[in-house]
């Protein structure tokens, strides 16, 4: 039996049964509607709309029904339900026969669907901030592990300057903390109940909307009908979130693809998270990388398809709302499988050292402190860029790096320059020299470290 039908004359036509239906998708909602509904038996009752004993009887079977598909919820699929909310309405009207009919008094699939979908992502957060946790603390263990490591730090793929390894990682750190703050943020804008705005115009029972927010751990309830069921912010957000999130994922993917690649050779990734060329032996190709920066593109789809769904719809709830879940599920999903791989493939990887310090040490990457250093002895930046400009076309055309130059050739750009040049450009000594706040010298990176272990508490406790 559907929700709905008494004024309807002829029967839906079959394959319009099936463009209709939601079930296929919204199934996944199982827990929220039953959670919810259980929230509204229990309102109901406050309310006097039903008994004591029909309250408990609609909770214990509503109960029962969660038990018999906890672990195999794909067996709803099996019905023809047209949703989610139907099929559970007719589970308990299968059981309770008329009190089950009871239960839909003053609610509509409206709010109930706004109710649900928020109870789903604020589950869904959680889930996200814990995977964030463990990539950031899978970076933190590479940062210690890989700590001496120096590589070339890249502007416009060219070697600009050395860095320290850990100070790659703590970019990343930085990023996905920013995504761990936004996602903190954005509940604040989805823990808030729906439930009881009606169709659209609110309910005319006398309902205590604050106390039905509580029974669902709402921090509050909303102040719009209207709003509340057309609302999808916080979709747009999430997916806004998760794009992003994405994005610093696929960055992240591109530079270890590029560190791995023949050219750089400055990591290896495991086997285990690699994949072999069925033509050439000789093939260890990155897939897990690739698939996450091939990923990203789909959850920027979702972002870009709730934002098109939405903008032309008028107030209240229209059915073209139905289409904003499957983007959401799959995008969460796999912003959380990339996470996961992100921290499995961090946890294998191994650092050519020799490789990236030789990489690091060609390329005139020093030479921004050779500019650096006549800028000590009395220099104006602006000239010291050039004279330095100068050396490193010399060094270039003689097929030599800056501390093979000597004195001699150094002092025909410049007699300022001293015998104290060669500690001031070797690549250690670069390091050390950006010590200012935020830095690659190593004692700076090696405090971001500890910084960011508390950072890492502090998320956990906030998950609490
Ligand atoms: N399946 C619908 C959705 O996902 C639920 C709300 C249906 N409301 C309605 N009036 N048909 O959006």
């Amino acid at each position: 039996m559907a929700l709905w039908g008494g004024r309807f004359l002829k029967k839906q036509n079959s394959f319009f049964k099936k463009f209709n239906n939601s079930l296929k998708i919204d199934f996944i909602l199982v827990k929220e509607d039953i959670f919810g509904s259980i929230a509204w038996s229990k309102i109901l009752l406050d309310s006097k709309i039903i008994t004591e004993d029909e309250q408990k009887k609609l909770e214990t079977s509503l109960n029962i029904i969660y038990s018999e598909i906890k672990n195999t919820p794909k067996k709803i699929l099996l019905s023809n339900s047209e949703d989610i909310h139907s099929w559970v309405e007719q589970k308990l009207i299968y059981m309770l026969g008329d009190v089950g009919k009871k239960l839909h008094t003053g609610r509509s699939r409206n709010d109930q669907i706004a109710t649900d979908l928020r109870l789903w992502c604020k589950k869904e957060i959680h889930k996200l901030k814990k995977s964030i946790i463990n990539f950031q603390k899978s970076l933190i263990t590479l940062s210690e592990k890989y700590f001496s490591i120096i590589i070339p730090g890249y502007t416009h793929l060219q070697r600009a300057q050395p860095i320290i390894f850990s100070h790659w990682c703590l970019a990343y750190f930085e990023m996905i903390q920013r995504d761990f703050d936004r996602l903190k943020d954005c509940l604040q804008r989805i823990d808030i109940s729906p439930l009881g705005s009606g169709a659209l115009a609110g309910t005319g029972w006398k309902i205590d909307r604050k106390k039905l927010a509580n029974f669902m751990n709402f921090s509050k309830e909303s102040n719009n009908s209207l709003d509340s069921v057309s609302d999808r912010d916080y979709v747009v957000e999430l997916l806004s979130i998760a794009s992003i999130g994405m994005m610093h994922l696929s960055r992240f993917s591109e530079d270890l693809i590029f560190f791995n690649s023949g050219e750089c050779n400055f990591i290896e990734l495991s086997d285990k998270v690699t994949s072999g060329s069925s033509l050439m032996p000789q093939k260890k190709n990155p897939d897990s990388l690739e698939l996450i920066r091939g990923k990203t593109g789909r959850v920027y789809g979702s972002l870009i398809n709730i934002l098109v769904l939405l903008k032309g719809l008028p107030l209240s709830y229209n059915k073209d709302m139905q289409e904003d879940k499957e983007g959401l599920f799959d995008s969460l999903e796999t912003w959380r499988m990339c996470l996961k791989m992100s921290k499995i493939v961090l946890l294998g990887l191994k650092l050519n050292k020799n490789i990236c310090k030789k990489s690091a040490e060609s390329g005139y990457s020093n030479a921004t402190d050779l500019a650096d250093y006549l800028v000590r002895k009395g220099i104006s930046f602006r000239e010291s860029h050039d004279i330095s400009g100068k050396i490193v076309l010399h060094a270039i055309n003689n097929n030599k790096s800056l501390s093979e130059l000597s004195l001699l050739d150094y002092q025909s750009f410049c007699v300022l320059i001293e015998n104290d040049i060669y500690k001031y450009i070797v690549l250690k000594n670069c390091l050390n020299q950006k010590n200012s706040k935020g830095g690659t010298a190593p004692e700076k990176v090696l405090s971001e470290i500890q910084k960011n272990k508390k950072i890492i508490f502090n998320n956990i406790n906030l998950m609490n």
